[in-house]
């Protein structure tokens, strides 16, 4: 065992943000604090699968009733939710708590909740008229999107969007801060209190107006920086 922790990664669709994740930690190498070992999905036919087994990482398919068992049959660590559609239980939300996560492509609180997933959170963002949306990695609880938020990033809505082309900005903000995320919970910098609240990590620079609940990463303000130049 190499003291690393053992993450899970449950995913409905495509798997662009497991990518991201596996990508992250193959670049910090030694460095990192987490290895991605499984892959779990609700149905054989999610791309996720396919990307896990190219990267050579054990799959999976469960349903909720199953899925304790096989996330304790990999002595799991960290839960990471990553486009999971399927209800997560009681008994996984309980035993993993403080330790399993969710990506969201929305600013939470807003623009959360049963039924509001994929497209149409875009869509419930541009009919609101929103001028700003975002995403957020927070921790997962008994409610759906309503766990104590650890990173959140906001990204401009443009004249002409649809749900499509928010959709694709938001995700390449959602590529950056769920790997660093998984990584600082991973090294204890980023933890769910006693109280509920989320503590640990320091507020990185310019992201002193935002708050992200990271380690001190350059990278990644470049990298958001490059994302959006002024
Ligand atoms: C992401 O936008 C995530 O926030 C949402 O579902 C999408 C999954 O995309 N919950 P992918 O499968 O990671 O590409």
């Amino acid at each position: 065992m190499s003291g690393r922790k053992r993450v899970a990664v449950l995913a409905s669709g495509g798997g662009s943000n497991l990518q991201a994740v596996l990508d992250h930690l193959a670049a910090l190498g030694d460095r990192r604090a987490a290895d991605v070992v499984l892959v779990v999905a609700g149905r054989e036919t999610a791309g996720a699968l396919a990307r896990a087994r190219r990267a050579g990482v054990a799959t999976a398919v469960a349903t909720p009733g199953s899925l304790a068992g096989v996330l304790d049959a990999q002595a799991i660590d960290l839960v990471v939710l990553a486009g999971y559609l399927s209800f997560v239980p009681a008994v996984v939300t309980e035993r993993w708590a403080g330790r399993i996560i969710n990506v969201h492509p929305a600013l939470l609180p807003s623009f959360g909740g049963h039924g509001l997933y994929g497209l149409r959170v875009h869509r419930a963002v541009l009919d609101a008229g929103a001028r700003v949306s975002g995403a957020t990695v927070h921790f997962v609880d008994a409610e759906y999107d309503r766990g104590p938020i650890i990173a959140q990033w906001p990204v401009p809505v443009v004249a002409g969007d649809t749900p499509e082309s928010l959709a694709a900005r938001v995700l390449r903000i959602e590529h950056l801060l769920l790997p660093r995320a998984v990584d600082a919970l991973a090294r204890g910098a980023v933890a769910l209190g006693a109280d509920g609240r989320v503590c640990g990590g320091v507020t990185a620079a310019p992201a002193d107006a935002f708050s992200l609940h990271l380690p001190d990463d350059p990278s990644l303000v470049a990298e958001i920086d490059a994302l959006f130049p002024a």
